[in-house]
């Protein structure tokens, strides 16, 4: 994300603009002391036309939630009687006849403008779609014995999904008998950080291969690592150099808006709860199950891979490790299976810190990537919610959320081989 440079810059300018130090010097060459309105249009510009807003709604449990997301209101952020985030201006006027109560609005530009006050400094440090396929290329290039690197399908636009494949024996899209793991990132176009920590447990593998434990991983399991399932997403959020706060595909719909949904258009009770039909909402669930080539190409790929054991999904923000189901209030039907689930739930979230629950209990939201995963393939499948207050955390971040989620991953790696251990 280059171009974030010069907008970071810019901003550290306006902050130490408005701080005293800098009005005294303007004072001091008699120049009028207007505020800059430049950096609130310039936080705003990309969101241009957008008409979201920013809400809070009391909400008092998981019902709430499940019943707000199906009245359109992607929730962002989760407080014990309320939840905040974005919902298309239609949607909001209908809350208040659905019984709900809306405690706070303002638009997706004021919300932005002061958001962004502090614009994080160091968001050149994150990977833009042509950053993370040259650091992909380039990892498998130096690594040959060790990595492949292959695409999993095309996007909308007709970007790759990139995928890179960690197995000493076995190359791009070979089979393989080795029990096998998938790690992916950013179905969430605004989440980069998923996209980052995807990265860096594929650095950290390989920079490392010659350590026993994880020459072990890559001489017997066979691991698979798709930093950004939603690249069009991603960067359609920062293609105008400032964040849109997009958090679906790029695709047109009928309706003219733009984009699906992917983590409700899997075919898991697709679209039953938790997700919108209503095309502007940001969980539209899109016209059908499996209608996006992302969530295709995914479902392709899973479904040829007997092998696959377990599957951890990267999203942010909110510290929560999630397990199924995600669609149903009730836990997995085999009790076995539930103690595997809640096993290596324990053992990733000792690493991390964040909160294990069951996917469910934040709100009930059916189509998801591990909901269908696990219904599926019986693949033991995760939705990590990295760490922090907002999808733009600044550099700093990175390794932060770096370091504690590549040890829950090498922990997820560990009873790859045989996660039934955990049930014994
Ligand atoms: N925040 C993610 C999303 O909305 C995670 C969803 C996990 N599923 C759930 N029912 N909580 O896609
Ligand atoms: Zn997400």
């Amino acid at each position: 994300m280059k171009n974030h440079l010069s907008a970071a810059l810019f901003f550290a300018f306006a902050a130490s603009a408005s701080g005293g130090s800098f009005d005294q010097l303007r004072r001091g060459l008699e120049l009028p002391l207007v505020p800059d309105p430049a950096p609130l249009s310039r936080a705003t510009e990309a969101l241009a036309g957008d008409t979201r807003y920013w809400i809070t709604v009391g909400a008092d449990d998981k019902y709430d939630r499940t019943a707000l997301l199906n009245a359109g209101l992607d929730i962002i952020e989760t407080q014990k009687a309320y939840v905040s985030g974005l919902i298309e201006a239609e949607l909001m006027d209908q809350l208040a006849a659905k019984g709900f109560i809306v405690k706070s609005r303002r638009t997706i530009q004021d919300y932005a403008r002061q958001h962004l006050k502090d614009f994080p400094a160091g968001d050149a440090a994150y990977h833009n779609y042509k950053e993370t396929t040259d650091l992909l290329l380039a990892l498998a290039a130096e690594h040959p014995a060790e990595a492949s690197l292959f695409s999993l399908g095309k996007t909308i636009e007709g970007r790759d999904i990139w995928c890179l494949r960690l197995n000493t024996a076995e190359k791009g899209e070979a089979p393989s008998a080795r029990p096998a793991a998938l790690f992916m990132g950013n179905h969430h176009g605004r989440e980069h950080l998923s996209n980052e920590v995807s990265l860096a447990l594929a650095r950290h593998l390989l920079a490392n291969k010659a350590a026993p434990e994880i020459r072990q991983f890559l001489d017997t399991l066979d691991i698979y690592i798709a930093p950004m399932t939603n690249p069009d997403g991603a960067e359609y959020d920062i293609a105008s150099g400032k964040y849109r706060w997009h958090r679906k595909n790029a695709r047109v719909n009928a309706d003219k808006t733009i984009g699906v949904d992917l983590n409700r258009n899997y075919d898991s009770l697709w679209c039953q709860a938790g997700a919108s039909h209503y095309p502007a909402a940001d969980t539209y669930c899109g016209p059908y199950a499996f209608s996006e080539p992302e969530t295709q190409a995914i479902k392709r790929f899973v479904e040829s891979r007997p092998n696959l054991k377990t599957l951890m999904s990267y999203h942010s923000y909110s510290s929560l490790l999630l397990y199924p189901w995600a669609g149903k209030d009730t836990p997995v039907e085999s009790e076995r299976d539930r103690k595997v689930f809640e096993a290596m739930a324990r053992g990733m979230t000792a690493f991390t810190g964040y909160t294990p629950q069951q996917s469910s209990d934040l709100y009930v939201a059916t189509g998801d990537t591990t909901d269908w995963a696990y219904a599926a393939r019986g693949i033991f499948s995760f939705t990590t919610e990295l760490e922090g207050t907002t999808f733009y955390p600044g550099a700093a971040m990175i390794d932060k959320a770096s370091v504690k989620n590549v040890k829950a991953a090498l922990y997820l790696l560990g009873v790859t081989a045989d996660p039934y251990k955990l049930a014994r």
